[in-house]
């Protein structure tokens, strides 16, 4: 290669200096750490190429794994072919919102008026990246739970704003102590972002929990934003809306999901519900974001709103899944429970082997488990070491699951794992 033309590739453009500070400013594109995911990815490369016969035991997807309901796609073949659903939807149409308060109803008995208090969105994530525009000025604070979905403290910070961060730690029963944090903090904070059932840990969480939030954010003056992405995922009773608590309504929102409870996880659709004051700011913000979801969709989301046998079978596999998950790991060594809610298993991780391998991270034992045993997990190391397992395989059958156990046992035991050691 030419000298001329090697320049050419690594020259910066003319706009290099210009990039924002909030994505690295004249640094953007030339970090060279490498993110959990890609190191993943990898690692499954290379268990791959040097393994090419044995098959991953691929535990680390955070996707359902089973197309939306039959008969959700069936109103979409409809609705797709309709004139009257071609154009923008902007803020939403009524059917759906509609639908999502018979859904909250149903489901919790909270009663919401569907035209103010109830506005659609594409998927939760952009609701997270909205959300902290219409509160945060430079120097507010977002508290957020750790580990935890990162989206809103990401905007936030765009916005000027800090992030405090409320680890979950197992000794806590992996729920925030929010009397430990300062009152400064408290006088700066202006949203508080909890997610129950909580991703990753699969903790869920009480009445009594939500009613001390509550508290605190009239005491405190600040909003909560509760995540229910994994809400329909709730395996230790029935699930919990933050919008049961006495008060909720005039604290806060709570944003749903399609994605998990409804297998719809590319079909982007979600709602925020709440105080109505906090719905239109949300409405506004998004309707200078974005153009509203494809009206067809929405229809066939409010089908499946419509319709409780879809997230009935979604839990029972998923549950049925951990369960399994739960036997198997306990017979290697792992001491995990049943999670209270979500499709994922949040258990310690190992910190060695017998063979005399020491794992310093969840993300050392990874990396091994990949590449020594094609076995594929998430690490998290924010509030202890921990690995994620997700039940959210593919595999057809109970047989088919049955077998992917047996092989699993089979690995973990090959690899000896130990704890403490
Ligand atoms: C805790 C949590 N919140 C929100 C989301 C976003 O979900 P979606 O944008 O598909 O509604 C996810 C997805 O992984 C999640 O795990």
């Amino acid at each position: 290669m030419s000298t001329a033309s090697s320049d050419k590739n690594t020259a910066d453009p003319y706009f290099q200096s210009l990039f924002a500070d909030r994505i690295g400013g004249a640094n953007y594109g030339k970090d060279t750490e490498i993110y959990k995911f890609e190191k993943i990815k990898r690692a499954k490369r290379k268990a791959l190429a040097d393994h090419p016969d044995r098959a991953l035991l691929d535990f680390g997807i955070g996707e359902n794994d089973s197309m939306a309901d039959a008969s959700v796609r069936k109103v979409m073949n409809e609705e797709v072919n309709k004139p009257e659903n071609r154009g923008y939807s902007d803020n939403g149409i009524g059917e759906y919102k509609e639908a999502a308060a018979r859904f909250m109803q149903r489901q919790f008995g909270v009663t919401l008026d569907p035209a103010t208090q109830i506005n659609h969105c594409i998927g939760s994530k952009p609701a997270y990246a909205m959300l902290p525009a219409c509160f945060i000025n430079p120097g507010d604070i977002t508290m957020m739970t750790v580990p935890g979905y990162p989206v809103a403290g990401t905007h936030t910070r765009y916005y000027g704003g800090e992030v405090f961060k409320l680890p979950l730690l197992a000794e806590n029963g992996f729920l925030p102590d929010l009397d430990a944090v300062p009152d400064d903090v408290y006088r700066r904070t202006k949203l508080m972002v909890l997610n129950y059932p909580n991703s990753p840990t699969g903790r869920t969480t009480t009445p009594e929990f939500y009613e001390k939030v509550v508290a605190l954010a009239k005491e405190k003056e600040f909003v909560v934003v509760q995540d229910a992405a994994h809400i329909l995922l709730t395996f230790d009773g029935k699930p919990l809306s933050f919008l049961q608590t006495p008060g909720a309504m005039d604290v806060g929102v709570e944003v749903h999901s399609m994605s998990k409870g409804y297998d719809m996880i590319g079909w982007r659709m979600g709602f925020v519900c709440g105080h109505p004051r906090i719905v239109s700011a949300f409405a506004d913000v998004k309707d200078n974001s974005d153009s509203g979801q494809f009206m067809a969709t929405q229809k066939a989301a409010a089908a499946a709103l419509d319709d409780d046998s879809i997230p009935q079978r979604i839990n029972a596999k998923y549950r049925r899944r951990l369960e399994k998950l739960v036997a198997t790991l306990n017979e290697c060594g792992f001491e995990c429970e049943m999670p209270g809610g979500t499709y994922f298993l949040y258990t310690k991780s190992p910190s060695g082997t017998k063979s005399g391998v020491t794992f310093a991270k969840a993300e050392d034992a990874t990396r091994y488990l990949i590449e020594q045993f094609g076995i594929v997990t998430v690490p998290w190391d924010d509030a202890g070491s921990f690995l994620r397992f997700s039940v959210t395989y593919v595999a057809a059958t109970e047989a088919d699951e049955d077998a992917l156990m047996q092989e699993t046992k089979k690995r973990l035991g090959d690899a000896g794992l130990v704890w403490n050691a």
